[in-house]
């Protein structure tokens, strides 16, 4: 499981405004963050390990293979560090680099950041379990509050990691406020190591969001499922279908939830009646792709300067590192 948002596991009222809204308009819309309850979380994890998803393994691979290279960007003179990890999920990517930094006595504290509690606690658990001695500083917190705290805390240069694509479900103009309010809380010479997963050949991208298992079809439908649970609504999950398009100009899947037939949805929490023409849709999801121009940019744009850009072999993701 991973916990792609600082969202993640909104309370009720979040889950509540957006379905009132995100239903009203034209076209209709609901947003990826609420994706991830107890059962959205789990299929995520499946489709980490699905062949189609080739994004947690192109990571998976560069963090591996690269982790020296890294350390030494984020140390060069040995000095301490703080390991600040945004949405860190069950971290199974991010316990790679914790073991290669614990094996290799760097000195540094490792400061996951969570909106989800239960995400947090696991982690933390397993965390302690594997390395004993590792320092810990775990934040269920918003992650612009955290950043603030830890910086109160300790002058210590700080290495912020935001891993798994998923700065993907940004726009762009989200995307540009996101580094500039991390500008805006670290101090020159700290560092953000992003995970974009870049443009390749389209249908490569399709398939990831409309794998052969049905998975990211489940993925999407469970927040209908979610919805029926947490306000009792009636959505008829059959009566609605998964569609997924890649636009290889604009660098954007997405995903979208359609409805088989005209009919009428009851949400009894919101007291509201939402009616759906065959054929309409509802938008759910955005996962951008990016070129390393585009990356390039973004950096730029709000005041950072990429100091390292690490690869898979197939060339299919990045992580780059921006230097405040
Ligand atoms: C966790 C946001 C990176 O957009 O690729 C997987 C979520 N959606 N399959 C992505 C997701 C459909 C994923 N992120």
């Amino acid at each position: 499981m991973e916990t792609p948002f600082m969202e993640q596991h909104e309370s009720d009222a979040a889950l509540v405004d957006e379905v009132r809204t995100g239903l009203q308009q034209i076209p209709k819309r609901l947003s990826s963050r609420f994706f991830y309850d107890a059962e959205g979380s789990r299929i995520f994890a499946e489709i980490m390990h699905t062949p189609d998803y080739y994004l947690t393994r192109s990571e998976y691979e560069i963090l591996d293979t690269q982790k020296a290279d890294l350390l030494r960007l984020f140390t060069p003179d040995k000095r301490s560090f703080e390991l600040v990890e945004l949405g860190a999920g069950d971290g199974l990517k991010t316990k790679i680099l914790l073991g290669f930094l614990a094996d290799q006595q760097a000195d540094f504290t490792y400061a996951p950041v969570d909106i989800s509690g239960d995400a947090l606690d696991k982690l933390v658990a397993d965390v302690q379990q594997q390395w004993p001695d590792l320092l810990l500083n775990a934040r269920h917190d918003d992650y612009f509050n955290a950043l603030e705290q830890l910086s109160e805390e300790s002058n210590a240069r700080r290495i912020v990691l935001f891993l798994g694509s998923n700065i993907g479900n940004f726009t762009p103009d989200e995307a540009i406020d996101f580094y500039r309010q991390l500008h805006d809380r670290l101090q020159p010479g700290d560092l953000v190591l992003t995970g974009f997963d870049l443009q390749k050949h389209p249908a490569i991208i399709h398939a990831a969001y409309n794998d052969r298992m049905g998975l990211t079809r489940a993925f999407n439908l469970n927040l209908l499922r979610r919805i029926n649970t947490e306000l009792d609504a009636d959505f008829n999950l059959a009566a609605f279908d998964h569609y997924e398009t890649y636009n290889p100009e604009s660098g954007e899947a997405r995903s979208y939830l359609v409805s088989q037939k005209a009919q009428t949805v009851r949400i009894n929490a919101l007291d509201m009646a939402v009616p759906f023409d065959y054929g309409e849709i509802i938008h759910t999801e955005i996962s951008r792709k990016f070129t390393r121009a585009q990356i390039e940019e973004l950096a730029r744009q709000t005041g950072f300067s990429v100091t390292g850009w690490f690869t898979d072999c197939k060339g299919y993701f990045a992580d780059v590192v921006f230097e405040r």
